[in-house]
């Protein structure tokens, strides 16, 4: 590691605020054990969103280093895959604690790469470490079935790791976007080639390096960083490739899943959605106007669970709505390093996409609560947003916007509540806001979602399954689900 590595991440912030020194980065792919240089000798530049100029530049891969990382994948496979789970528990324990060690460095990192805040960015890193704690423990407890077959034959099950695997990582939580995919494949025995997303592509080489270094053989995991259109198209169609864990939009997704269908190679769809926030007339209107700006607002709304609709009933419209415009006053934005709550939007890209929803909702007469434009740089800002009273139809309600912009749907009765908390084609996350539990539970029941939560918008953790229904994907992460995308069933029968 760097000497820019020693110092807490706010040491190391304000040394690169002050003095714009730049942290030692890795800029070559890892494959194999090793840094790389991309085989073209192209790199390019990542952002720090928060000042809106580059810092560092990154190894733009092409097919020739996908192929290169898959072989050595491929070619690890064997050693890894027959290696005692735990064993290979062991390491990941060891993954998880090193993380916590370097997690200064990490945060730092990733609030600079990402334009999150430090605190945000602590969140990920932490839960990083704690994926590989939790899939080092499943490890352990990786054990088949056995098959009553009657007198003549015994059979049983074996669980056998899927084999080469590919992780396609968003930039919304690099880091433990990373190691929720990677650490149960590892746990199950499978190789990883990860290509993290081009706005983000530090932590996941940093990452790689921590497992490598914690006794992962060479080969085991490598990241080929560059552009999706680039590096992740060539992994997504690698005919070695058996199973692709993506994490990002539904155009993508759909891209992923064609390359990934001559190759019959399984996958895990994670695509966003447009999840309701459901206020019922009795609930506690703090406790609801905290989860919803928690909900919308955090990492500035670039969440793909965020409550980006909040269907209200019209009995607490009023009071909801006001407790939250107060919040939402005395949010501080600014440079994610610089100590804001609410830092920048990710890229110059993901800026002008939130801005044009927003200004469609201006041009169709929709009333705009609080924000509603992008901030003056240096930097891509975006202020928290409430788009008040919208119809299901508009785009603000069926479109995923992922920034810091709040639309919300005003309803009567339990009943339109339902209707419009299912009222979008995605399917992914719910939370539901009530005093009476029968009445949530009855609501939870009726929500198409992969997680419904109570009283608590982002209640859970590493050990609760994560997905979702319709257009937001399918497959599960998280959880003991999460381990089954990286594991095939073999049985084996004796006649006696
Ligand atoms: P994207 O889906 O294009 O990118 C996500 C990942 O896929 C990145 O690593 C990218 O390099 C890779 N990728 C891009 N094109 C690819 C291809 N043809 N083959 C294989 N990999 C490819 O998303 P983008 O452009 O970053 O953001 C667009 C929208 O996607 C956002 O506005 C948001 O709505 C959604 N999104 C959802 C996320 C989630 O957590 N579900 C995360 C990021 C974006
Ligand atoms: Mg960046």
């Amino acid at each position: 590691m760097s000497s820019t590595s020693a110092g807490t991440a706010r040491e190391l912030a304000d040394a690169y605020l002050q003095q714009a020194q730049l942290p030692d980065l890795p800029s070559g792919h890892f494959i194999d054990g090793q840094i790389r240089a991309p085989q073209s000798g192209s790199y390019m530049p990542s952002w720090d969103a928060g000042l809106g100029r580059a810092f560092a530049d990154f190894g733009s891969g092409d097919a020739d280093d996908i192929d290169r990382a898959v072989l050595a994948a491929s070619n690890a496979q064997c050693r890894w895959g027959s290696m005692a789970p735990s064993a290979r528990a062991d390491i990941l324990q060891r993954v998880a604690a090193r993380i916590l060690e370097q997690q200064e460095y990490l945060c730092f990192v990733e609030a600079l790469d990402s334009g999150k805040s430090l605190a945000e960015a602590r969140g990920d890193v932490q839960s990083a470490a704690r994926y590989f704690n939790y899939y080092a423990a499943m490890a352990r407890t990786l054990e088949g079935r056995s098959l009553p077959l009657g007198e003549n034959h015994i059979g049983w099950t074996v669980r056998e790791p899927a084999g080469v695997t590919a992780h396609i990582i968003p930039w919304n939580f690099p880091t433990s976007t990373f190691a929720r995919s990677v650490a149960p494949a590892l746990a199950a025995g499978c190789t990883v080639v990860a290509k993290p997303a081009e706005t983000t592509p530090f932590t996941a080489l940093l990452l790689a390096q921590i497992i490598f270094d914690c006794g992962v053989p060479p080969g085991v995991v490598n990241v080929v960083t560059g552009l999706g259109i680039e590096a992740g198209a060539a992994l997504s169609s690698h005919r070695l490739v058996r199973h692709i864990t993506f994490t990002g939009s539904v155009p993508t997704g759909v891209k992923v899943a064609s390359a990934a269908a001559p190759n019959i190679a399984s996958l895990t769809l994670e695509l966003g959605g447009k999840s309701p926030l459901v206020a019922l007339s009795d609930c506690d209107i703090e406790a609801t106007a905290e989860g919803a700006r928690w909900a919308i607002f955090a990492n500035a709304g670039q969440i793909c669970s965020a409550g980006s609709r909040l269907v209200v009933q019209r009995s607490v419209y009023q009071p909801v709505l006001e407790r939250l415009l107060t919040k939402v006053h005395s949010l501080r934005i600014g440079h994610g390093l610089g100590g804001a709550d609410l830092g920048a939007v990710n890229s110059e890209l993901q800026l002008s996409r939130i801005d044009h929803h927003v200004a469609g909702a201006r041009e169709r007469g929709r009333q705009i609560l609080c924000g509603g434009e992008a901030l003056e740089g240096p930097g891509w800002f975006y202020p928290p947003t409430i788009i008040d009273n919208l119809p299901v139809d508009d785009a603000c309600i069926q479109q995923e916007i992922f920034g810091p912009v709040l639309s919300v749907q005003v309803v009567d009765n339990d009943e339109e509540a339902l209707a419009a908390a299912n009222c979008t084609e995605f399917g992914l996350y719910a939370g539901i806001y009530s005093r009476d539990i029968s009445r949530a539970l009855r609501m939870a029941q009726g929500i198409r979602a992969g997680q419904v939560t109570i009283n608590d918008y982002w209640a859970g953790g590493v050990s609760v399954p994560f997905g979702g229904n319709g257009r937001s994907g399918y497959g599960r992460e998280r959880g003991q689900e999460g381990m089954e995308a990286y594991m095939s069933s073999k049985a084996v029968v004796v006649r006696l």
